[in-house]
């Protein structure tokens, strides 16, 4: 039988006991069930990396059939993650890692500070949860406007800054590696680079810390390329929502790395990177 983090076997067969390994943590709850918090519960269960992955939605049925949906999965791909979905706050209980992702999602012509209001307000609950229930988690807010959002809900669940904090820089980075290497032709794994600051039209990628393969991408493109690839990371969000219309980005989001402390390993007031 395969467990939580055991290795894909595709003939089935048990893997020999020095190939087995525990999942990275024991429980993940993704707040929200729509297409950021589905495909990030997705790409949880299909890393194998936490023995329970829990979908909490408000919609009856939408966490549960989806959750449903992506243990189906597991044969076809091989983990062994018990994805469930509910309707009820309380099953965050004791999470190592609460993923918050709820709330409205910007349309075409919205700024992503045009849904503060509102999913602050969403927020609010679900961090008083995490106050309740899980206590010794770390967070991690995707919700927008991310910046404003993570550091309202440190503030209202009261947990260490250091075990709540905010996705951005990644996909800013992740959008900004892309342009370069479809500019250049080459794998975006071999772009370098370190995009700062807030989520939004102010981002600043540092080219001084950019990259090829250790080229510096100043000595490969021209300024005034280099510029429009700026400023098209800057504008990354709202290209996709001008595309989808009725939502925004949701596939390049970065899962939570296995190497992340985890509130066992008496990391309570750690850092991370
Ligand atoms: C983005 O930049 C939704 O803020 C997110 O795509």
């Amino acid at each position: 039988m395969l467990r939580a983090g055991a290795p894909f076997n595709p003939s089935g067969s048990s893997p020999p006991a020095s190939e087995k390994r525990m999942p990275a943590f024991q429980k993940i709850s993704v707040l929200g069930a729509g297409n950021v918090g589905g495909s990030l519960a997705q790409r949880l269960a299909e890393m194998d990396l936490a023995a329970e992955v829990v979908l909490v939605d408000i919609i009856d049925g939408l966490p549960q059939g989806k959750a449903l949906d992506i243990q189906e999965s597991a044969p076809i791909l091989g983990f062994s993650t018990r994805v469930t979905g509910s309707l009820n706050l309380e099953a965050i209980r004791d999470s190592d890692l609460v993923i918050e992702t709820a709330g409205l999602a910007r349309k075409p012509g919205m700024s992503r500070s045009d849904l503060l209001t509102k999913n602050a307000e969403i927020l609010r609950g679900h961090a008083v949860a995490v106050k309740s229930f899980a206590p010794q988690s770390v967070v991690l807010v995707v919700t927008n406007p991310v910046d404003v959002m993570t550091y309202w809900f440190r503030r209202v669940c009261g947990l260490p800054p250091a075990r709540v904090f905010g996705e951005s820089g990644t996909l800013d980075t992740a959008r900004f590696r892309t342009f370069v290497a479809l500019e250049l032709g080459v794998a975006p794994k071999d772009v370098t680079s370190f995009v700062l600051g807030t989520h939004g039209d102010t981002m600043v990628p540092i080219l001084s810390l950019s990259s090829v393969s250790g080229v510096p991408l100043t000595r490969l493109l021209a300024t005034d390329t280099l510029a429009e690839i700026v400023k098209r990371t800057q504008q990354g969000g709202a290209e996709i929502v001008n595309l989808l219309k009725t939502g925004s980005a949701y596939y390049a989001r970065p899962p939570p790395r296995p190497n992340w402390p985890k509130p066992s390993a008496g990391t309570r007031s750690g850092s991370f990177r």
